[in-house]
């Protein structure tokens, strides 16, 4: 079996985590929900929920270095004949990676943008926008099977020459533009703004909405309650802190969030744009920025681009490796033929998920009000995902035995942390992730 080296691991789970969730969702809830008050929920909820689920999902997946069925099934009492099915969260992997790998694909248009010339007003970026989600549907069907293609190839090549390579790569790429993209909104005045903006919390801004939202987004940023976090853990190497491992990907993870918003922000105020324009905020506010900002505008944009598709690669890929562990452990089907059996079928739902989303089909392809996309989106982010995490955590702080999960982190867990980090599984990250499930059944 091959293991990751600790960087490796690092790097991958930290690309798994960094992704569209980082550079797109972050800045846009941040912006909407009035910026330091959203920030301070959030950090707090990586903090005791976000960290408490990883470092759940990790001890699992390492102590028994199998996919999520056969984890939960090999450790739960009575040879897991029910548990077996909370391992089942992988199905969500799959949900999740049909849609996302369709925006990634609209990454690939934008660079495109980025190079022929970016829409000079904002009408006219809702047009390119538009344009391309409601009419485009060959060119997103096309850059769709592009990501989908690049990823499932990837992934083909295993753990170690496929996951762990692309991210050494990918990953110190991403952090360079990211760090070059600071540097450049650090010499503009609105820097200071934006700091101010997303770091003096005003706590009347916050309301049970902004809290389940911050909850949320630490959920979904972290990769967690797909089986994406226990998976990669199944081939931690045999020794070395994996805790502090753990520690690093939220910091890696959390500080991209962090300086995609400053920097998103500095230029939006820079050119007296509005921080809460929802999610058209990348692919909308900001190309007319980056218009406005002439040659370095397009170089900068292009670089941005880059760097979210970069970022979603990892993200995708991640998404997959749950499900295709299960099919060759337990189905024992080649790598191969598992890898392209789970891409088919993210492609066809992403198809049908553009189909949905255009002007020609949208209308005929809704049902119960919502799009293909929505449906995806509601499935897995409202629906699976919370409700394998809450799974997770009765099984981690209720089933298995206190000592034995005391035995799981191996001694790199020193005691005092350990009874936090107890208490969070048992009460605080069930309860906050059992609210979110219902809130996001009443819609
Ligand atoms: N964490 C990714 C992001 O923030 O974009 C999304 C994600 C990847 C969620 C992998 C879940 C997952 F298993
Ligand atoms: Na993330």
């Amino acid at each position: 079996m091959s293991r990751f080296s600790r960087i490796g691991f690092i790097l991958a789970a930290a690309g798994s985590a960094i992704g569209l969730g980082n550079v797109w969702k972050f800045p846009y809830m941040t912006g909407q929900n009035g910026g330091g008050a959203f920030v301070a929920i959030f950090l707090l909820s990586v903090v005791f929920i976000g960290l408490t689920v990883f470092l759940a999902e990790m001890i699992l997946g390492r102590t028994s270095e199998k996919n999520p069925v056969s984890t939960y099934e090999s450790l739960a009492p009575h040879g897991g004949r029910y548990w077996k099915y909370a391992g089942f969260m992988i199905l969500s992997g799959v949900l999740i990676l049909s849609f996302y790998s369709v925006v990634v694909g609209w990454l690939i248009h934008y660079i495109f943008v980025s190079l022929s010339g970016l829409p000079s007003s904002v009408s006219e970026a809702q047009g390119v926008f538009g344009e391309l989600v409601s009419e485009s549907i060959f060119t997103q069907v096309f850059f769709h099977f592009l990501v989908i293609g690049y990823c499932g190839y990837i992934l083909t090549q295993g753990v170690k020459q496929g996951i762990e390579k692309i991210n050494m790569i990918l990953m110190p790429l991403l952090f360079l533009i990211f760090i070059a993209l600071l540097f450049y909104a650090l010499s503009m005045d609105s820097f200071g703004k934006s700091l101010a903006f997303m770091f003096t919390p005003h706590w009347e801004k916050i309301n049970a909405n902004v809290v389940l939202m911050s909850v949320g987004q630490a959920f979904f940023t972290l990769s967690l309650g797909v089986g994406t976090i226990m998976t990669y853990s199944a081939s931690l190497p045999k020794k070395g802190n994996f805790v502090s491992s753990a520690l690093y990907v939220a910091f890696l993870d959390t500080l991209l969030a962090v300086v995609a918003g400053l920097v998103i922000f500095t230029f939006l105020f820079e050119f007296g744009s509005d921080p809460s324009g929802g999610p058209g905020l990348v692919f909308i506010s900001l190309p007319v920025i980056f218009a406005q900002m002439g040659l370095v505008g397009q170089l900068i944009s292009l670089l941005f681009f880059i760097a979210l598709l970069f970022a979603g690669i990892t993200s995708a890929i991640s998404l997959a490796e749950p499900l295709l562990g299960y099919l060759i452990e337990r189905r024992s089907w080649k790598r191969s033929k598992a890898v392209w059996a789970v891409m088919g079928v993210s492609y066809a739902l992403g198809v049908l998920a553009i189909l949905g989303g255009s002007k020609a089909y949208g209308e005929s392809l809704k049902w119960g009000g919502k799009s293909i996309f929505d449906w995806l989106d509601f499935g897995s982010s409202a629906l699976l995902m919370p409700l394998a995490g809450v799974a997770l955590c009765i099984f981690v702080g209720f089933v298995l035995d206190k000592n034995r999960v005391y035995g799981m982190f191996g001694g790199y867990m020193p005691p005092f942390f350990f009874k936090i980090w107890l208490f969070c599984v048992r009460f605080v990250a069930p309860v906050a992730i059992f609210i979110i499930l219902i809130q996001g059944l009443r819609g």
